[in-house]
């Protein structure tokens, strides 16, 4: 398993986290504006369209808890960057003492934090980036994407790269920071390889997307596939059906690398059906409740902070798997 610059989970399960540069706090007081000791955050999540976005949704649930001091008002965008501008909107009306943002696209954000900044509510992303002033947040929380792509690109490169190999790629959400930046990690880790795009298409990150774009894939390119990109697990999961039902063993005909490292994407590993698999880590809510208190106790904060992500061969996998969290 290869191991990340700053290894360890904190006790209580707060992901490791390697920081940089420094933002001012609000000054608002740590207990909450209503005076109660509760903080109240709303949270605007993408949606739920992965078993890596459940861990998350589950791990922000677990640390935003009453028991740890906050009242969590979770929103669910269903991938639709209108419905999670409305619910931030939605969020600033209420008062919140805090919003946390995983925003399903890059784009678009400008007017809505800046309604938030004039309201004197801070502002924290989890997750994903977005494009525009990061006068806008206070702090950044996630993981490094285009490293994911590198990673996963540079196996391509590395296991295939010196023969003639056709691949397909699963995209995520159109927009999205992740498949912005795991595209261009991958695309430019396997530069100088003899590895051929065919074809890239959206999946939305979704089972049923990524099931119904590879059998598209296979009607239109049969068997010259060697290769696929799954920009995360789920859409590789659900390609893994439409691969068998053409009649190619996964893993075999057509080589499989994905990003998340859920459980199930592990399993798919252990079972020789994804040959390499880049972790992503969802598990970021300890790390986002802590950062929040820290800015509406008036603290300095550091504005970037990546989790730090493994990635697994099959055999690694298998040995990952009884201890796996998500
Ligand atoms: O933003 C992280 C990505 O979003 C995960 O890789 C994917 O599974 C999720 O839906």
């Amino acid at each position: 398993m290869k191991k990340g610059i700053i290894a360890g989970i904190a006790l209580l399960g707060a992901v490791a986290m390697a920081a940089t540069g420094c933002s001012g706090g609000s000054s608002a007081a740590s207990g909450g504006s209503k005076g109660d000791g509760v903080v109240t955050v709303g949270f605007a999540q993408t949606g739920s369209e992965s078993g890596w976005r459940s861990a998350n949704t589950e791990s922000m649930k677990d640390a935003f808890s009453a028991k740890n001091g906050f009242k969590l008002i979770f929103n669910a965008a269903d991938n639709k960057p209108e419905n999670q501008i409305a619910a931030v909107r939605n969020f600033i009306n209420q008062g919140v003492d805090a919003i946390v943002i995983a925003p399903v696209v890059t784009t678009g954000w400008d007017d809505v934090l800046k309604e938030a900044k004039d309201a004197n509510i801070p502002v924290i992303l989890e997750d994903r980036t977005i494009d525009g002033s990061s006068d806008l947040y206070k702090a950044w929380i996630g993981d490094d994407f285009k490293k994911e792509g590198e990673t996963a690109g540079t196996w391509a490169k590395q296991t295939l790269g010196d023969k003639a190999t056709n691949m397909v790629v699963l995209e995520g959400t159109t927009g999205s920071a992740p498949a912005i930046d795991r595209a261009t990690g991958f695309d430019d880790a396997i530069k100088g390889s003899q590895i051929k795009k065919l074809d890239s298409q959206t999946g939305n990150f979704t089972r049923a997307d990524g099931k119904t774009v590879m059998e598209g894939f296979l009607q239109k390119y049969g068997k010259s596939i060697n290769l696929l990109f799954a920009q995360n697990d789920d859409m590789g999961l659900g390609a893994l059906d439409a691969i068998k039902a053409a009649g190619l063993t996964p893993g075999k005909d057509i080589q499989i690398v994905t990003i998340d490292a859920t459980h199930d994407g592990l399993q798919a590993a252990a079972n020789g059906e994804f040959n390499y698999v880049v972790e992503c880590n969802p598990l970021l809510g300890p790390t986002v409740a802590k950062t929040v208190k820290d800015v509406l106790a008036g603290k300095d904060v550091e504005k970037k902070q990546t989790a730090v992500d493994q990635s697994f061969t099959p055999e690694q996998a298998k040995t990952a798997l009884p201890d796996r969290k998500y």
